[in-house]
């Protein structure tokens, strides 16, 4: 089981759908980065196990936090990096996240 997840874009359409499939699997912990350039933060399930950091993934600061927030362990086999292209171009999406 996926014990906690961070999600980018997840403010998105495939993303809020997405944070809703991991809740219905038990998922403890959710974290959601979205810079909401295209999306409502009101698209982000409310529930207790779901936080949300508006920012860009691109933004070191952002990068900072969630790592600390989990102690630096966001490579754990239960926990899970979701990456939504925000872009549909996967070239752009590498060059400008
Ligand atoms: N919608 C579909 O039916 C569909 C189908 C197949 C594939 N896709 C692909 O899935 C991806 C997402 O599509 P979508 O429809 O959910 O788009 P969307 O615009 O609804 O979601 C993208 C999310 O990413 C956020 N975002 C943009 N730049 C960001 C950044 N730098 N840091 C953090 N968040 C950022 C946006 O605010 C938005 O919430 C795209 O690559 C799209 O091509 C979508």
């Amino acid at each position: 089981m996926i014990r906690s997840a961070l999600v980018v874009g997840g403010a998105g359409f495939v993303g809020s759908r997405l944070v809703r499939s991991l809740l219905g699997t038990g998922a403890q912990r959710i974290d959601v980065v979205d810079n909401l350039l295209s999306a409502q933060p009101e698209n982000v399930p409310d529930d207790p196990r779901v936080s949300l950091v508006v920012g860009s993934i691109a933004d070191d600061r952002v990068l900072a936090g969630i790592d600390d927030a989990y102690d630096g362990n966001t490579n754990c086999a239960n926990n899970l990096w979701l990456f939504n292209a925000p872009f549909g171009n996967v070239n752009r999406s590498c060059i400008q996240p």
